[in-house]
C-alpha cells in the first residue's frame, strides 16, 4: 500500500505555488497596490509644487528679498538675455542679500551714547564735574570717559593724549582717510559688519576730539558699492574725569544705567579706563564698556560691540606719552569675512520636512505587510496551506522574499522618482549609502512585521494599529526625537536606546539624509561623524534578533499558524520528533515521509467483509457497499498526484446509522459525494 505518489513536493514547487498565490492575491488588490505605489510619487510631486509655491510667494511678498540685478544684454525685442546680480547693482536694502566676496573696509568706530542720554550732573550722582543738564537740549553734551588708576598724575597725563589725533579735517576725502580720526556713532550694531549701520541712514558720525573748534562739521563722500553717500562728520568733545577708585566708577555706571520705569535720568558714559599699576615701564589697563548692546532682547543673536577702537585709543595715548605725539599705532579698518549670498530661494522644504514625509512614505509598507500576514491567519489560509503540505520554512522564506521584493520596488520607485524630479534629498547623497540604508531598513521592517503578526489575529485591529503606528511615529519623530537629535547635550546613549525602535532609526537616517542634502551630501566617510553609522549597526543587529524572536513566537504563541508548540520546543524537538509525527497521522508532514502504516484491524475486517459480500449472490440487504473506493487528483505544477480518498471499503446494512469522522482533508466529503452520485 505504500504509495510512490505520496512524495512531498520539492521546495521549489512549494515556493512556486506560494509565490503565484501571492501574485494572484496582489492582482486582486490591484487598486490598493496602485494607490500604495502612487503614494511616494504624490508626496514627491507635492513637495516640489509646495517648494515652487513657497519660493514664488516669498518673492512677491517681500520685494526686497533678493540682491539687486540689472540686465546687461538686452535683445532687439526688449527681452533680457543675460542679467547680472550683485552688490554693485543693489540698493542699500538689497545689499544684505548679496554675496560679498570682498567685504568693504570700515573705519573702527566707538560706541557713543545718544545725545539725550549722555552723562550730565544729576542729584543721584555726587559728582559735580559733569556738564550741566542744559547741554541735552542743544545736543552738545560731551562724550564722557571715566578714569582711575593707582597713580593719578600718571593717569591724567596719559588721558590728556586720548583722542588727540592732531589732524586737520581738510585732508579727509574718503572713507579710508577717516580711519585716522577717532570716529564714533550712536547707532546700534548688527550681528555682522558687512554694512556698518553708522553709514546707512541719516545719523551723523562723530569725530571725537578733546576740544572742538567752531564750525568743525564736514561731509565726506562715502562709497558703498554703487551708492555714494555724503556722510556728515560732526565734532564731539570728550570729557575725561578722574575718579578715586574703580568702585566709585562701578557705582556711577550702575546708577546711570537705564532703569525702565523710574523717573531717574539715564546717564551714559562712553567708556571707563582703569590704569591700574601702569607707569613708565608697564602698561596695564582695564576697560569698561557697555556690553548691553551685545544681546538685545528682540533677537538673541550676539551683536558686534565697538570696543577695538577703545583699546587702540588708549594704547595710542600711552605711546604718545612715552614717545611723543608724532608716534601712533594705526588702526586702518575693520572688515568682515566674505559673505555668501542670503536668499530666500534657498528655502528647502525637504531639508526640514524630508525626514517626516519620507518616514511616513516608507513606514506605509509596514501596515501593508502586517495586514497581509494577519489576513492569512484570520482566513485560516495559513493552516490550510500547512495541511496541504506547506512547511513553515518555505512559508517563511517565500513570504519574506515576496515582501522584500515588494518593499524594494516601492523604495526604488521613491528614490528613482525623487531623483528624477530633482529632489536634493535623494540627489545629493551617495546612492550606495542610500541603497544600504533602505536595504537594511526594509529588511528590519519585514522582520518587525512578522514579529507583530504573531500577536494579532484580526485584520481590522491590525489595520487601525498599523496606521496609528505610522502616523504616530512620524509626529513623535518630528516633534520630539528630532529635537533630541539636535540637542547636543542629550546623551548619545539615550538616542541609541530610542533608535532601537525601528521607526526612530528610520527617522534618524532620513533626518541625516535631509541634513546632509543641504551641504555636500552624505558619503561613506561621513558615517563616522553623523548618526548614520550607529543607525546602520543598530538596524542590522536588530534585524537578526527580531527575525529569530519572530520565528520563535510564530512557533510558540501564534494564533492561526497551526499547532502551538511547547515554549521549549527547540529542546524537545530532537527527542520527540517521531512521536510528534505519529500524533498527527492524517497530516502528511513534509520531510517525514509517512508510508501508510499497516492497516488497523478493524479496517481490514471491514475490507474482508466487503470482499466476502461481493462473492455472495445476493447482497441486497446492504444498500451501500464501497469496494476500494478511490479518488485521485492528478498532480499539477510538478506536484505528485493527490489522493483525496484512498481505497475506502465499506458495507452498510439496512437501517444502520453511519457517521464519518475525521480531520479536515481526510476525504469525508469526497467519499460521500462519490457515494451520492451512484
Ligand atoms: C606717578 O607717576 C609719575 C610720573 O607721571 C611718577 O613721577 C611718580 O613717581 C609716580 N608715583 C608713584 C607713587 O609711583
Ligand atoms: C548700554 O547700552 C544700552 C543700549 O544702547 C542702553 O540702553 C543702556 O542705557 C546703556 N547703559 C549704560 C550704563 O550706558
Ligand atoms: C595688571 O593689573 C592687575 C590687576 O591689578 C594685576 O593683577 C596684574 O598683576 C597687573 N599686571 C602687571 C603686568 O603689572
Amino acid at each position: 500500500m505504500a504509495n510512490s505518489s505520496q512524495e512531498t513536493s520539492s521546495f521549489m514547487t512549494q515556493a512556486n505555488a506560494l509565490f503565484r498565490k501571492n501574485l494572484i492575491f496582489q492582482k486582486r488588490n490591484i487598486k490598493t497596490n496602485i494607490r500604495l505605489v502612487m503614494f511616494p510619487i504624490i508626496v514627491c510631486s507635492l513637495t516640489v509644487i509646495l517648494q515652487i509655491f513657497v519660493t514664488k510667494n516669498l518673492k512677491s511678498i517681500n520685494k526686497l528679498e533678493s540682491c539687486g540685478c540689472v540686465c546687461i544684454n538686452e535683445n532687439a525685442d526688449g527681452n533680457c538675455e543675460k542679467t547680472e546680480c550683485g552688490i554693485q547693482h543693489s540698493t542699500l536694502e538689497q545689499m544684505p542679500y548679496c554675496s560679498i566676496p570682498s567685504p568693504p573696509r570700515w573705519p573702527a568706530l566707538l560706541q557713543i551714547p545718544s545725545p539725550e542720554f549722555r552723562a550730565v550732573r544729576t542729584n543721584f550722582t555726587p559728582f559735580t564735574d559733569l556738564p550741566d543738564e542744559s547741554c541735552r537740549n542743544s545736543g552738545a553734551c560731551p562724550a564722557t570717559l571715566l578714569l582711575t588708576g593707582l597713580n593719578q598724575s600718571f593717569g591724567i597725563s596719559l588721558a590728556a593724549n586720548l583722542f588727540a589725533s592732531g589732524l586737520d579735517r581738510k585732508s579727509f576725502d574718503n572713507l579710508d582717510s577717516l580711519s585716522n580720526l577717532y570716529l564714533g556713532s550712536d547707532t546700534s550694531t548688527g550681528t555682522t559688519g558687512f554694512l556698518e549701520p553708522a553709514f546707512i541712514g541719516n545719523s551723523p558720525i562723530y569725530n571725537i576730539q578733546p576740544q572742538c573748534a567752531p564750525n568743525s562739521t564736514f561731509f565726506v563722500p562715502v562709497q558703498i558699492a554703487s551708492v555714494t553717500i555724503q556722510q556728515e562728520v560732526q565734532c564731539l568733545g570728550s570729557l575725561h574725569l578722574w575718579r578715586q577708585s574703580s568702585s566709585m566708577i562701578k557705582d556711577e555706571i550702575f546708577k546711570g544705567y537705564q532703569d525702565g520705569n523710574s523717573e531717574r535720568k539715564i546717564n551714559e558714559i562712553v567708556a571707563a579706563f582703569d590704569f591700574l599699576n601702569s607707569d613708565k615701564n608697564n602698561f596695564n589697563v582695564s576697560i569698561w564698556y557697555n556690553s548691553t548692546v551685545k544681546n538685545d532682547d528682540e533677537d538673541s543673536d550676539n551683536k558686534l560691540v565697538r570696543v577695538p577702537r577703545l583699546v587702540n585709543a588708549v594704547s595710542n595715548a600711552y605711546l604718545q606719552l612715552m614717545k611723543g605725539t608724532d608716534v601712533r599705532m594705526l588702526f586702518d579698518f575693520v572688515k568682515e569675512m566674505p559673505k555668501p549670498a542670503k536668499s530666500v530661494f534657498s528655502v528647502d522644504i525637504l531639508s526640514d520636512l524630508g525626514a517626516l514625509l519620507f518616514t511616513w512614505v516608507i513606514l506605509q509598507l509596514f501596515p501593508v505587510i502586517l495586514e497581509s500576514l494577519v489576513y492569512e491567519k484570520q482566513q485560516k489560509l495559513r493552516i490550510m496551506m500547512k495541511m496541504h503540505g506547506l512547511g513553515d520554512g518555505p512559508y517563511w522564506i517565500i513570504s519574506y522574499a515576496y515582501f522584500f521584493f515588494m518593499s524594494f520596488t516601492y523604495v526604488l520607485c521613491l528614490v528613482v522618482f525623487g531623483s528624477a524630479i530633482g529632489l536634493k534629498f535623494f540627489r545629493m547623497n551617495d546612492f550606495s549609502v542610500q541603497f544600504v540604508f533602505y536595504f537594511v531598513y526594509i529588511n528590519l521592517q519585514i522582520a518587525f512585521a512578522f514579529l507583530m503578526a504573531t500577536s494579532f489575529s484580526n485584520v481590522k485591529t491590525v489595520t487601525v494599529m498599523g496606521h496609528m503606528y505610522v502616523l504616530g511615529s512620524g509626529i513623535i519623530g518630528a516633534a520630539l526625537f528630532q529635537k533630541l537629535v539636535q540637542d547636543h547635550s542629550f546623551p548619545r546613549l539615550g538616542l541609541v536606546l530610542l533608535e532601537i525602535f525601528p521607526c526612530f532609526s528610520l527617522y534618524r537616517g532620513l533626518y541625516e539624509f535631509g541634513y546632509s542634502s543641504t551641504t555636500d551630501g552624505m558619503l561613506w566617510k561621513d558615517l563616522r561623524r553623523n548618526g548614520m553609522g550607529e543607525v546602520l549597526i543598530i538596524m542590522v543587529v536588530e534585524w537578526f534578533i527580531v527575525l529569530l524572536i519572530a520565528y520563535y513566537f510564530d512557533q510558540v504563541v501564534s494564533i492561526g499558524s497551526g499547532v502551538r508548540k511547547h515554549p521549549l520546543f527547540f529542546l524537545t524537538n530532537f527527542q520527540k520528533k517521531p512521536s510528534l509525527t505519529s500524533s498527527q497521522p492524517s497530516l502528511h508532514r513534509r520531510g517525514s515521509r509517512v508510508s501508510v502504516p499497516m492497516e488497523k484491524p478493524d479496517v481490514s475486517l471491514e475490507r474482508e467483509k466487503v470482499e466476502q459480500l461481493l462473492l455472495e449472490p445476493d447482497f441486497s440487504y446492504y444498500p451501500i457497499i464501497c469496494d476500494n473506493l478511490k479518488k485521485m487528483y492528478p498532480g499539477k505544477d510538478g506536484n505528485p498526484d493527490k489522493f483525496a480518498v484512498r481505497g475506502l471499503s465499506l458495507a452498510l446494512s439496512r437501517g444502520e446509522c453511519f457517521g464519518m469522522l475525521g480531520p479536515n482533508g481526510a476525504g469525508k466529503t469526497s467519499s460521500i459525494n462519490m457515494v451520492r452520485t451512484f
